[in-house]
């Protein structure tokens, strides 16, 4: 049977939390051991100095979320784990595909149009104010991650989906010139809905809200301690709807546990004991990878070396592909 080929990125910029587990690195580790898919995940370090200049902390991300991925069992052998900028072909592809983008389409890109609205509302005399190239051709870098392993199903979050769609069409325009090259890559969107933060609304570094994954049981229990609850006493009834506590429990909790809950709200159960035993519950699940991620950060040259072997890997398929590229349009030794 054909596999299918699932590809994503994870932009190396800052620490994984619960909503980055739950939403994206969980069902990737899940699908990674299903054998009727190949998956390709790699650590966007590209991606990251487009907001971020500092150096020590892409570093820093970098080696976190490498560690996390392994940690929590994915299995390098049947998948290809490699950092961005290990794979030279991916920056060659960019330029040449930047070539056969048009403007007007990243003129239209949601992470461009939303920082130029930005300053349109701040009331800046030039719209481009802060804007760099990287930020406004990034989907064409994207593109290239896509499609220098032909992935054909790409996991992301709804903000991404214009971005995969992008991808589609700079393909699409490709192969219609030079030929049939590159496989046309579609999003694939986790139904699950995202995990709250710690104020009710999404979970998200931007908004400062998150629950760091590998902090020390004790961080955990008091991040969770953070959990916006509302001034209802012991013993009053509580309800589920609209109860972040609640949907980050359901994250966690197999059918039996989420009734077992529903029981407890009904009760009128202490946000106080609500909260240590979703500390359990999300510990039990995590507690062992935590062990590994310890040891792991401890041995940088060990998960060096693993990328460095998921890069070479990996480029046995970017290198050949690329150089059917360059045939393609012309890029060739003289003969
Ligand atoms: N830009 C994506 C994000 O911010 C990460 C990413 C980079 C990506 N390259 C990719 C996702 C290729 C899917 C495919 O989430």
């Amino acid at each position: 049977m054909k596999k299918s080929r699932y590809l994503t990125g994870i932009t190396t910029t800052g620490t994984p939390h619960l909503g980055n587990y739950v939403g994206a690195i969980r069902p990737a580790i899940e699908a990674s051991q299903n054998p009727t898919i190949e998956s390709y995940y790699f650590l966007a370090d590209y991606h990251a100095i487009i907001k971020c200049h500092e150096p020590e902390k892409i570093q820093q991300s970098t080696k976190e979320i490498a560690c996390t991925w392994l940690a929590l069992g994915l299995d390098t052998e049947n998948s290809f784990f490699y950092r961005q900028s290990d794979i030279p072909e991916i920056q060659e592809l960019s330029w040449i595909l930047t070539c056969m983008t048009a403007k007007g389409l990243m003129n239209r890109a949601h992470a461009y149009k939303g920082a130029v609205q930005e300053n349109e509302e701040a009331g800046s005399p030039d719209p481009d104010k802060g804007i760099t190239m990287g930020l406004f051709s990034y989907p064409v870098l994207m593109t290239a991650d896509i499609l220098i392993f032909n992935g054909e199903k790409i996991p992301v979050g709804k903000d991404q989906v214009q971005h995969v769609e992008m991808a589609r069409d700079i393909a699409q325009r490709f192969n219609h010139h030079f030929g049939e090259i590159f496989t046309l890559p579609e999003a694939v969107v986790p139904d699950q809905a995202v995990l709250k933060g710690l104020d009710g609304r999404k979970m998200s570094k931007s908004y400062g809200n998150t629950i760091p994954l590998f902090d020390t049981p004790k961080k955990l229990q008091k991040s969770i301690n953070k959990i916006k609850t509302n001034l209802l006493e012991p013993g009053e009834p509580k309800d589920i709807d609209d109860s972040t506590l609640y949907e980050i429990w359901c994250a966690f909790a197999n059918e039996e546990k989420k009734q077992y809950m529903r029981d407890q709200y009904a009760a009128g159960i202490a946000w106080g004991q609500a909260k240590k035993e979703l500390f359990a519950l999300i510990n039990e699940e995590i507690a062992e990878a935590r062990e590994r991620y310890d040891e792991l950060m401890q041995a940088p040259k060990k998960v060096e070396s693993i990328l460095l072997a998921g890069a070479e890997k990996a480029r046995e398929q970017s290198r050949p592909l690329l150089e059917n590229v360059r045939q393609a349009i012309g890029i060739r030794g003289l003969q």
